[in-house]
């Protein structure tokens, strides 16, 4: 499964880079193109808000989204990676998790058996 994911800080990069998925694509700038489903991984910013760049990129290309996972800071309080939960709303796909900064150990195990899950139902 591709994974298309934007950093700000490098905290994002840091979690994509320790994923068993090795097809990657770092959205800068939110005019990049993907031709294939992918699974989105983003920071939060703002208070509770998904980046501009994500925005963007998610107007010209939600419909190959296959879910979100959001990173984010529990010093926000209720804004905690609130962008998973704006995108996964807005666009009616599955929210697979939520974590903080550049993500533990066992917030990899789950990213990869919900991408994992996800990958079983698009053959059937
Ligand atoms: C200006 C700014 C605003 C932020 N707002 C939020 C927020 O509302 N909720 C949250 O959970 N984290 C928030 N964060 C924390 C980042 O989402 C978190 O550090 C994330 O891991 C950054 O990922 P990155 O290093 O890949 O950019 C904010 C960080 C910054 C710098």
């Amino acid at each position: 499964m591709l994974v298309v994911f934007a950093s700000k800080t490098n905290n994002v990069m840091r979690f994509v880079e320790k994923l068993k998925f090795t097809n990657r694509m770092w959205v800068r700038t939110g005019n990049e193109t993907v031709t294939q489903p992918f699974i989105l991984i983003t920071y939060t910013t703002g208070f509770g808000e998904v980046p501009s760049e994500v925005s963007a990129f998610l107007e010209r290309h939600h419909h190959l989204m296959e879910g979100v996972v959001a990173s984010g800071n529990r010093n926000w309080g209720d804004n905690f990676a609130k962008a998973g939960r704006l995108i996964s709303y807005q666009y009616e796909k599955p929210l697979i998790h939520e974590f903080e900064l550049a993500g533990l150990q066992q917030d990899i195990i789950i990213v990869e058996k919900g991408v994992d899950q996800i990958g079983l139902f698009r053959e059937e």
